[in-house]
């Protein structure tokens, strides 16, 4: 089993996940970290017990000996960080959503297309056991015309950095400049991305939506407190073959539920549930049909048939997250691997048009979310260590 020798570049809130995940993975070795924050660089390098620790993440990239680099900073630096790795000759796994703007993601997915290292963006919840057999329903046509879909996100109060404020979530969640988006790209970036991934990823025609700041923080208006993007996004999206899908992403609304995420056909849906596995809850699926005339619902345990599935076919375990499959396929045990990037692409395309519908203040055509999306990638970085300079 080839060893795969992996450095990360911020050492914040997420990459203690990524390292749980790494952990689990026997061939991923953590071999060396980045952070312009000297002191949490060098607590983070204590508790993981990594003693290459760069704070000018060039310095690190020069090594010979690191394969692949993941990219865990905010938004508006994932491309151009991940342009510098890919540059430097490194594999990239990289942080969601893939930007904070479509121009910019569509530039890193094409860059990378040029080189022979493989890009791939954290989308959790297509590895879900709920993903590939919900997938592999509507491949087989048991939904038949499969015409409608639901993304849902809800968060009733917790717009990160606000409401959950530091050291949970970093107050870059919600600033135009770090994050570009809100909820819509956030969280949205999961929940649209798992369904168009079960819909086998349809070429979108035309978009409609809007994105809402509504909510006050402490009694004042939120933007007072500092929220410069939206809490919330709402769209209908138009695919090809009459398909259509309606996003609600929420990191804050007066509400206790919105209802599941869906798909349905002509001859059957899917509700995307939960089941308790173990006492905890895990990702299931209940298909929706008739048969003669009667309506029937069948339960389709993908939670605790996860664990079968796993004994019954060893690989399935490089499944188990977008990073044990990247790594697999970066060690050869993976023959072949989901473009996890056209995905997160993709998704950037449909948040984009909700976007700029809003700001439009009428439907958009994809070729027009195409022409309009503007780069809001950051470019130059001052920090204590010197000046970034992101050449793209
Ligand atoms: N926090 C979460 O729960 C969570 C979950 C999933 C995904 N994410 C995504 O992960 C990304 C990072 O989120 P986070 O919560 O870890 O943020 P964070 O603020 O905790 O960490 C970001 C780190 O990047 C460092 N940094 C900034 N510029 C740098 C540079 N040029 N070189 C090296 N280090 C640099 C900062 O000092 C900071 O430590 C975001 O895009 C977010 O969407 C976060």
């Amino acid at each position: 089993m080839k060893e795969v020798r992996v450095a990360l570049i911020g050492t914040g809130v997420i990459s203690h996940q990524h390292m749980e995940r790494y952990s689990n993975i026997p061939n991923a070795k953590v071999v060396a970290a980045c952070d312009i924050d000297k002191a949490k660089l060098e607590a983070w390098g204590e508790k993981y017990q990594i003693k290459e620790l760069y704070t000018d993440y060039r310095e690190m990239l020069k090594r010979d000996d690191i394969d692949a680099v993941d990219v865990c900073l905010h938004n508006n630096l994932h491309v151009p960080m991940a342009l510098e790795v890919l540059k430097a000759g490194k594999h990239c796994y990289c942080e969601k959503p893939m930007a904070a703007s479509y121009a910019d993601a569509k530039l890193l997915y094409d860059f990378a297309k040029t080189c022979d290292k493989e890009l791939s963006v954290h989308l959790d919840m297509m590895f879900y056991p709920q993903s590939r057999v919900a997938r592999k329903m509507v491949e087989d046509g048991e939904l038949g015309h499969v015409y409608h879909a639901r993304s849902i996100g809800l968060r009733r109060r917790m717009r990160p950095g606000l409401d959950v404020p530091p050291p949970m979530f970093s107050r870059d969640f919600i600033t135009k400049k770090w994050a570009g988006h809100g909820a819509l790209y956030d969280m949205g970036v999961y929940h649209i991305s798992q369904l168009l991934y079960i819909l086998g990823t349809p070429k979108l025609e035309r978009v409609t939506g809007h994105t809402y700041q509504e909510i006050s923080y402490n009694g004042k208006p939120a933007a007072e407190a500092g929220m410069e993007v939206e809490e919330l996004g709402v769209g209908f999206a138009t695919y090809e073959n009459g398909l259509t899908l309606d996003v609600i992403e929420s990191w804050a609304i007066h509400m206790d539920e919105l209802g599941p995420a869906f798909l349905v056909g002509s001859k059957g849906g899917l509700r995307l549930t939960e089941e308790k596995v173990f006492g905890r809850s895990a990702p299931s699926l209940k298909f929706l049909t008739t048969k003669g005339t009667a309506d029937v619902d069948i339960d389709l345990k993908t939670g605790s048939n996860a664990m079968t599935e796993g004994f019954l076919d060893p690989p399935s375990r490089f499944y188990a997250n977008d990073q044990a499959c990247w790594i697999a396929y970066l060690s050869g045990e993976l023959k072949e691997r989901y473009d996890t990037a056209w995905l997160a692409l993709q998704t950037m395309l449909v948040s984009e048009g909700i976007f700029l519908s809003s700001e439009l203040g009428r439907e958009i055509r994809v070729d027009e979310i195409e022409a309009l999306s503007q780069s809001t990638a950051i470019r130059e970085q001052e920090t204590e260590w010197g000046t970034f300079r992101y050449d793209f």
